[in-house]
């Protein structure tokens, strides 16, 4: 068995930061960072347009407190607002800390760092670096890991978080390269294992977002928190769902309809393009359903709408959002110099996760907290951004509570015992795991089970919902989970076996795309990015809540927590 006193899973941006600060705090603190991929892999790395801030280097009446107030009304009012304002209030201080590790951000004329607007921000508050702010961050949090002396287990994969009576204990975990499986012990487990948008056949993440930590947090009993908030990015690229930047409406760019048209006046005036993400994803959603869509020979009537940044100029498009151009010329052959790129909304982000207080402590219910258990990033729900976020609060969230979290951490584990752990039953449950999946003679392919199940997921909980379409879609996966003991591998042994790697992610897939689907149902109203068509409208007396969704046994049981309002009653959410 290995021992540290703290390991995290996770390579990104919330798993980074937590770990550069427990070894800031304490640098005799033995910090393990166990990955699938390596870090510098890991999707915070995708992460385009920027994080916010109410640095007020171009609109000087900005505010935290403006900040805090558009990302409770971006969050359609459920997201807690003592945890939003620690993020709004920590967040120009976590970027000049990340300008003084030597994050590259883009700049004014002044030198000051420069900011752009975003969608639902009132204020140009979003701080970034060119189009590629998570490369900027995570290349700078990475290296600093090396000079702390992190221990990194990159291309390990965890297939089990041991947690036993409330308390978590340790890991289980597979070495991709050669098949070895070891537990790890330790005084504190922290989960930055990032999103699930793999359980969705369109996606702007990447292949490892498979839900791995939500999943292995749910087998373990723990409930998850608000899963029926699946956000839509406006501005997938089409037809292979890769995030177009929220930067480029950000720079100016218009949404356009097959009639020419600036449809975002009909849906969001005042806000235009740069509405909130729930708001301008239905909106395309809806242009498209009426037919105002544009087919691939320019008519009208197809899947996908304009996005149109011909206007800004070759010097625009090429110094502040360049990746974007890239992106679309070499995916679709479009060059947005001189033609409009081609999108429609693409599962983005997981408003849900594991349930943690405001020091990353993860909730065994709505009342009690675990032991020795943290979670943090996209993986957590703590929860500040409710039903729907707002771009760049993300890898705000990672960076403020990352920090947090390392901070309550380095505290939790003075004077702290290793558990008492009998590894032995863990490594075994794991082997037989292994063992069956290699050894069942199925006649199911992997990757068709998997694409079948995206497939259910997107047509039955997609932008728009209802009670029947759901059941429908609740029924079907679980005749597509009863198939998982039919599926077999080709390959049965032990080095760089990918294919048992993606065994082991198709079912924390289903895990979630389950919990996802039962707590979306049993919300009967519209809000943020869960939009009811039964349900149409917000219904504060009835829903105003968060939901907790757990597995006893088989069943999925739905309970319900309180919401903190603290400074901004609910209004209605007009833009
Ligand atoms: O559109 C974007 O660049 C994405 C940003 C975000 O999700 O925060």
């Amino acid at each position: 068995m290995l021992d540290c006193d703290v390991v995290i899973v996770g390579g990104g941006l919330a798993g980074c930061r937590a770990a550069l600060e427990i070894k800031r705090l304490n640098p005799e603190t033995q910090v393990a960072l166990v990955a699938k991929t390596h870090p510098i892999r890991s999707h915070s790395v995708a992460a385009q347009g920027g994080i916010a801030a109410a640095l007020k280097n171009v609109d000087g009446e900005d505010s935290w407190e403006a900040h805090a107030f558009d990302t409770v009304k971006g969050s359609d009012y459920l997201a807690d607002q003592d945890a939003v304002e620690i993020l709004t209030k920590e967040a120009p201080e976590v970027i000049i800390d990340l300008e003084h590790l030597g994050v590259l951000f883009s700049r004014l004329p002044d030198g000051k760092i420069a900011q752009r607007a975003f969608g639902g921000h009132a204020f140009r508050r979003t701080c970034y670096a060119a189009d590629k702010t998570g490369h900027a961050i995570l290349h700078e949090l990475v290296s600093n890991l090396r000079r702390f002396g992190v221990t990194i287990y990159d291309e390990w994969y965890v297939t089990r978080l041991i947690y036993e009576d409330g308390e978590a204990k340790g890991l289980v975990m597979y070495r991709i390269e050669d098949g070895r499986l070891e537990v790890m012990r330790a005084k504190a487990i922290l989960f930055a294992t990032g999103g699930y948008g793999r359980v969705y056949n369109t996606t702007s993440n990447d292949y490892a977002s498979t839900g791995d930590g939500l999943a292995m947090a749910a087998g373990a009993g723990i409930p998850l928190e608000d899963m029926e908030f699946v956000q839509f990015h406006p501005t997938g690229l089409y037809p292979v769902g890769v995030l177009i930047s929220e930067a480029v409406r950000g720079e100016g760019a218009y949404l356009i309809n097959s009639e020419g048209r600036r449809f975002m006046e009909d849906y969001a005036p005042s806000r235009m393009e740069l509405a909130p993400r729930d708001i301008t994803s239905r909106a395309i959603t809806q242009e498209i359903r009426a037919g105002r869509g544009v087919h691939k020979d320019g008519g009208a009537g197809g899947p996908f709408v304009y996005l149109d940044l011909r206007h800004l100029g070759k010097e625009t498009i090429m110094s502040r959002i360049p990746f974007c151009w890239e992106e679309a010329h070499r995916l679709v052959g479009v060059d947005a110099v001189v033609e409009p790129m081609p999108v429609r909304p693409t599962v983005h982000y997981c408003m849900g996760g594991i349930p943690v207080n405001t020091d990353g402590r993860v909730r065994r219910d709505g009342e009690t907290l675990t032991e020795g258990f943290f979670a943090a990033g996209e993986c957590a729900c703590v929860s500040v951004h409710g039903g729907n976020r707002l771009g760049s609060n993300s890898l705000l969230e990672c960076v403020v509570y990352g920090r947090r979290t390392g901070r309550s951490i380095s505290a939790y584990i003075q004077g702290r015992n290793l558990p008492e752990l009998d590894p032995e039953p863990y490594l075994q449950d794991t082997k037989t795991r292994i063992q069956t999946l290699l050894d069942q003679p199925g006649a199911v392919r992997i990757s068709h089970l998997r694409q079948a199940f995206q497939d259910c997921m997107t047509e039955h909980c997609g932008v728009f919902r209802t009670e029947a379409v759901m059941a429908q879609g609740l029924a079907q996966i679980q005749d597509l989970k009863s198939q998982y003991s039919q599926i077999f591998l080709d390959d049965k042994g032990d080095c760089w076996n990918t294919e048992l790697i993606e065994a082991l992610e198709l079912q924390n897939i289903m895990t979630v795309g389950e919990l996802i689907l039962a707590s979306a149902l049993q919300r009967r109203e519209s809000r943020g990015s869960h939009a009811r068509e039964d349900f149409p409208q917000r219904d504060d007396g009835e829903f105003l809540r968060h939901t907790l969704a757990r597995f006893e046994g088989d069943k999925v049981v739905i309970e319900a927590m309180p919401v903190v309002i603290n400074r901004f009653p609910p209004q209605e959410r007009k833009y």
